[in-house]
């Protein structure tokens, strides 16, 4: 299993704060059945060019990999970015550099405030530009979006990604479960931060989904992200 979504790479943001704690977030997803980890640290336009964030995680994960060299029993990690959304974003030139590493995936991250017109209609255009979009932690937004604002969001077709603990929390699992058995989710992330407060916890989550949906609903789930990091370019078509 993939974990698309962690704040993994050291000082480069609100989430690990030096090596020795990424070691620890690595460990602890091995421990939980992780075998690759999304590196997502936080992309705000308002705070750095796409250059410099580029330099500044390049120089962060160049101290990671330091630190894991001939460690087999880490997951693997790729390097991409948690993106907020911003106005005339769809114009904004290497937004590619933002993606997952080997794909056309852009982790974004949506406004917390209602959606207008223009938001959609803006990742509408990413989506048109030949990104790929996927949505971070989409439950997030569930209770803040009128009910039509996310139909229409959803049927952008927009790729999915949630949070480990939404499967996990007696009070969401529910309504997670509905949203994988329709096949509205297609990444599992933790949105890890560190190993005390926000740590890898998808060991859990994947239980809960085993134990509702089944062993085969579990691989499935796994196998779509595993396609997508493989370069399978068809692996969410319908
Ligand atoms: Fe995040």
């Amino acid at each position: 299993m993939t974990d698309f979504h962690m704040h993994v790479l050291p000082g480069m943001d609100d989430g690990s704060r030096d090596v020795e704690t990424s070691l620890g977030m690595l460990e602890r997803s091995a421990a939980c059945g992780v075998d690759t980890v999304a590196a997502t640290p936080h992309f705000y336009a308002a705070e750095n060019s796409i250059a410099r964030f580029l330099r500044r995680r390049q120089e962060a994960y160049e101290k990671l990999n330091e630190a894991t060299e001939g460690r087999d029993d880490l997951p693997r990690v790729r390097l991409g970015a948690e993106a907020l959304y911003f106005s005339g974003m769809s114009a904004a030139d290497g937004l590619d550099g933002l993606c997952l590493e080997g794909t056309d995936l852009l982790l974004l991250e949506m406004p917390f405030a209602p959606w207008t017109d223009r938001v959609l209609q803006e990742v509408q255009s990413l989506q048109r530009d030949g990104l790929r979009v996927a949505a971070a932690h989409i439950e997030r937004y569930l209770a803040i979006q009128p009910r039509r604002t996310m139909e229409a969001f959803f049927d952008l077709g927009t790729l999915i990604q949630c949070n480990g603990a939404f499967f996990r929390s007696r009070r969401t699992a529910h309504r997670a479960m509905g949203m994988l058995r329709r096949g509205q989710v297609q990444f599992l992330g933790s949105d890890a931060h560190d190993l005390t407060d926000r740590p890898p916890d998808l060991g859990q989550a994947m239980a809960c989904i085993e134990k509702k949906l089944g062993r085969d609903a579990l691989a499935r789930f796994a196998a779509g992200g595993d396609a997508l990091l493989a370069g399978d370019e068809g692996c969410f078509d319908e």
